[in-house]
């Protein structure tokens, strides 16, 4: 089974060459995990970091999410297929599904069925969703069986924990990427995290990063600065102890700042 790599870099807004630069220093650092949508208009950018990088493509693991615009059978596959296009490197490892549709206007079962449809025409060579609650991901697993998906990637940083979602995943060892793992930044004033990074030596960032992938999340903090993608790297090689982690546990608040429109009921 490929695995996904526990920290990988968010691209949402990192267009142009802003973008391009940014995710060609994180290569650089050594993050062989990156994180693009439809939706973001980084895929092609995505593409030519890597292309520039000279990194190999085969280290690299690239996530893409389908749009929940193309989400209707009629777009699904021709979308992943302009996505390949647009990214330029093949397949990818990674394809979400990035917005269950509200109230099922596109029936689950056609887009989830066209999700693995991608994955067995040799699109991508995992599936996974995001943004679905438990009762979204117990239906995935009716439809598509144990083990379909290898991930849901989902709003989770130290001030919202997903408890249940969390405790569910655990269950079905399904693996959560944290999404906005940083809070937007948030967490770098946090004095708890600020004492827990000082204690061993690294930014607050990388405690709640260190944090999340003890919790057993992947996360994808985003950065476009040399200092800070250095610092969120950092959180690979802190192991926290039992009254760190208790410590952050409790910075949970429920605080969730991605709410749209087309949310599903969330669980916690
Ligand atoms: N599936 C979904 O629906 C969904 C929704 C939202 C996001 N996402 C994904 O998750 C990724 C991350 O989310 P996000 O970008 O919204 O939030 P985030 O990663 O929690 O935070 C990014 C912000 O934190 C700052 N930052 C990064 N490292 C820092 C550090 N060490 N110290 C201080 N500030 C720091 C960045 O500024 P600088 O650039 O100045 O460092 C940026 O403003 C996105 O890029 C996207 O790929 C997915």
């Amino acid at each position: 089974m490929v695995e996904i790599p526990k920290l990988g870099l968010g691209t949402y807004g990192r267009t142009g060459e802003a973008g391009i630069a940014a995710i060609l220093k994180t290569l650089e650092i050594g993050y062989r995990h990156i994180d693009t949508a439809q939706s973001y208009d980084t895929e092609a950018g995505v593409g030519e970091a890597v292309r520039r990088s000279g990194v190999s493509r085969s280290e690299i693991f690239i996530t893409t999410k389908v749009a929940d615009t193309n989400l209707e059978k009629s777009q699904f596959i021709d979308s992943v297929e302009r996505s390949l296009e647009t990214i330029g490197l093949g397949p990818v490892d990674l394809l979400l599904i990035h917005w269950p549709s509200k109230n099922d206007a596109v029936p689950f079962e056609d887009y989830m069925l066209a999700l693995a449809e991608a994955q067995r025409r040799g699109h991508t060579r995992l599936i996974g969703v995001s943004n679905f609650p438990i009762a979204l991901l117990e239906r995935t697993e009716r439809l598509l069986g144990k083990g379909a998906i290898a991930t849901n990637q989902v709003e989770i940083h130290p001030y919202m924990q997903a408890p249940k979602l969390i405790a569910h995943a655990r269950r079905k060892d399904l693996t959560l990427t944290a999404y906005q793992p940083l809070c937007q930044g948030a967490v770098a004033s946090d004095p708890v995290l600020q004492r827990i990074g000082g204690k061993h030596g690294v930014a607050a960032s990388a405690a709640a990063l260190a944090f999340l992938m003890a919790e057993g999340h992947a996360v994808i903090p985003a950065s476009a600065n040399e200092v800070n993608l250095r610092a969120n790297w950092q959180a690979r090689a802190v192991t926290l102890d039992s009254n760190d982690m208790q410590a952050i546990r409790a910075l949970h608040r429920g605080e969730r700042s991605i709410n749209p429109d087309k949310s599903p009921a969330w669980d916690d």
